[in-house]
């Protein structure tokens, strides 16, 4: 076959490949909007980075607070985008919708009276490039340590604590979104390794275990 033959077929199916990939992960659902609250993820006190509106998940997706802090894109049906952050749950799966929206976001791609829109959507990474913050939980001690992220600029899929920098314990996340070793670290600081849904991990050493302290990362996933 000849160079410009091959050239031809590669032209011929790239657009077709692009197509596909797109039209099989962007979902068609709806969406419907409410008061807004950052709720069941417990970002309490977390300003949303600008440009980014707040949405509650629906569908039974919550699945135990995984997709806590992940950005969606949402499109209504003319094509008009904008990107979420999930910040809550809605209630019993939201009966069949996909997110219940803050009221900005929702009257960024309909009319609020209109109740309820047909949109189709697909996670994106949250376009954030200050560092992502760990939080420790009101209660939190060396004998009962719980912490969250935030302002992650995407998913995280897994947290691990060590106390000596060499032994890593997994710990638990909990349906409200902080990571639990309901034994506890035995230290009063720890290095907590957290790893982001596309493989990344970030090592934030000296975090302490006492409750209610924040700690700024070196930087956010790649
Ligand atoms: C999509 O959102 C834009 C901007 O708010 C709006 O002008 C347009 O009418 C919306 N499309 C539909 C189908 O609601």
């Amino acid at each position: 076959m000849k160079f410009s033959a091959i050239c031809t077929i590669a032209t011929a199916l790239l657009p077709f490949a692009y197509g596909s990939v797109i039209a099989e992960r962007s979902t068609s659902g709806i969406a419907t909007w409410y008061s807004g609250a950052v709720g069941a993820c417990s970002f309490d006190g977390y300003t949303l980075p600008s440009g980014v509106f707040g949405t509650a998940l629906g569908l039974n997706l919550y699945s135990n607070a995984a997709q806590c802090g992940a950005c969606v894109s949402i499109s209504n049906a003319s094509g008009t985008k904008i990107t979420a952050m999930i910040v809550d749950e809605c209630p019993g799966g939201c009966a069949g919708k996909t997110f219940d929206l803050f009221p900005t976001a929702f009257s960024s791609l309909a009319t609020p009276s209109t109740g309820q829109i047909p949109i189709t959507w697909d996670y994106v990474k949250c376009p954030i490039t200050t560092p992502f913050v760990l939080r420790t939980k009101t209660g939190s001690s060396q004998y009962w340590f719980a912490i969250q992220v935030y302002n992650a600029n995407q998913a995280i899929t897994k947290l691990e604590v060590s106390s000596d920098g060499t032994t890593w314990k997994t710990a638990e996340r909990q349906t409200y979104n902080y990571f639990l070793l309901a034994s506890g670290t035995g230290t009063s600081t720890v290095s907590v390794r957290v790893t982001a849904k596309d493989g990344s991990v970030i090592t934030t050493k000296n975090v302490p275990t006492a409750a209610d302290q924040t700690v700024t990362a070196a930087s956010n996933f790649s």
